[in-house]
């Protein structure tokens, strides 16, 4: 059984604009899921929705088994932390964590032990007695989590907890909170549309677009084997190519046919090509890092600009007019030199029309 599950979540605000729709999800104790996609896909309102602070149009939520839409927000058990840091001005550091431990009318040792423990865990033992006018960023964040989780809560819900830091400091406090969810293992939903910061984060990625889910999966799952175009555009800096290519057969080979290349195709959609594309046009979707540069290859382009990165470059060049970007490790490389490009078999195929991957 799963630990939290959400089954045809639907939201409609004011009877008119439909934020969240057909939202499945299920997510096992101790996980820790990033919510990932560009604002306005609904990512906030999946969040409030569970969270309590949102009502939900259609379908249900249960947490252990047991349905929480019609719980109070605090009969479901569940901390959340918002992007401006809800700490407290007027109460140190120490009181904030403690205040809903003191709500709970527990012994003031237990509560300290807590405390004591919680801030072991986020690394805020030296600022117990200071107020939060009087700390960074970061620490005041490190607060929130604090106090987030110092109830022990079965949920921990983030939502953009770390866009108001800047950019040196969130890249430390995402390993930070990496570091508290693997102590601690509260089961977590981080919200974001910052896509490295779910990828490093989380054990598996919801990826949602205009209210619904694009693909569920891991890191490794929603890079390499995008299940939509949407998906190989949004996820990856740079992003995917696109080509659109027929499929032909020839002596019972199937090749990719573009303007600028003709390439044989071998990988493990070879039959349902066949069965089901030839003679159409596909996309064939390559990542820039899984083209060859300068080492054999069949397509003739420029490199027109060239950006480096240090530990490698990024080569803007174009193919039959399609602006593409390809990360390459030939540093020595100049704007205006010509090039020979190819590409491994790490490709992706989608469907022109529903721009579904192929496989
Ligand atoms: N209270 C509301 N009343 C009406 N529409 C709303 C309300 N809150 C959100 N919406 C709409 O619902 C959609 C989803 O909003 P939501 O805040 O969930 O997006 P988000 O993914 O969190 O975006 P962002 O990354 O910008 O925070 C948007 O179209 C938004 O305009
Ligand atoms: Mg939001």
């Amino acid at each position: 059984m799963s630990y939290l599950k959400l089954e045809n979540v639907k939201k409609v605000y004011n009877n008119k604009v439909t934020a969240v729709d057909n939202f499945n999800l299920e997510i096992e104790k101790g996980e820790f899921i990033a919510f990932l996609g560009p604002s306005g896909c609904g990512k906030t309102t999946t969040l409030r929705m569970i969270a309590g602070l949102e009502s939900v149009t259609h379908g249900d939520i249960t947490l252990e088994g047991k349905s929480i839409v019609g719980l109070t927000p605090r009969e479901r058990g569940i901390s959340m932390i918002f992007q401006s840091y809800a700490v407290w001005p007027h109460m140190t550091v120490y009181e904030n964590v403690a205040y809903a431990l003191k709500l709970r009318k527990l012994k003031k040792a237990d509560i300290d032990e807590v405390v004591q423990d919680v801030a072991k865990t986020t690394d805020i033992v030296q600022y117990l007695n200071r107020y939060p006018s009087q700390l960074s960023g970061g620490q005041r964040q490190r607060v929130a989590v604090a106090r987030a989780i110092a109830v022990k809560p079965k949920l921990f819900l983030m939502d953009e907890p770390l866009s108001n830091l800047d950019a040196k400091l969130r890249v430390s406090m995402r390993t930070d909170l990496k570091r508290i969810h693997q102590n601690v293992k509260s089961t977590s939903i981080f919200v974001t549309h910052d896509q490295s910061e779910a990828l490093s984060l989380a054990d598996r990625i919801v990826v949602m677009n205009h209210g619904v889910i694009e693909q569920i999966g891991t890191a490794n799952e929603i890079y390499h084997e995008s299940e939509t175009m949407f998906i190989a555009k949004f996820i990856g800096s740079p992003a995917s190519n696109f080509f659109v290519v027929n499929v032909i057969l020839e002596d019972g080979e199937v090749y990719l046919v573009h303007d600028d290349f003709k390439v044989q195709f071998n990988g493990q959609e070879k039959d349902v090509l066949i069965k089901n594309y030839l003679d159409k046009s596909v996309v064939l979707s390559i990542r820039p890092e899984n083209f060859t540069v300068n080492k054999g290859g069949f397509i003739k382009a420029k490199a027109k600009i060239i950006e480096p990165q240090g530990s490698h470059i990024i080569i803007n060049t174009d193919i039959g007019g399609e602006e593409i970007k390809i990360v390459s490790d030939l540093l020595e490389l100049e704007s205006g030199e010509n090039i020979l490009l190819g590409f491994n078999d790490k490709v992706l195929l989608f469907d022109s029309e529903t721009e579904k991957r192929i496989k």
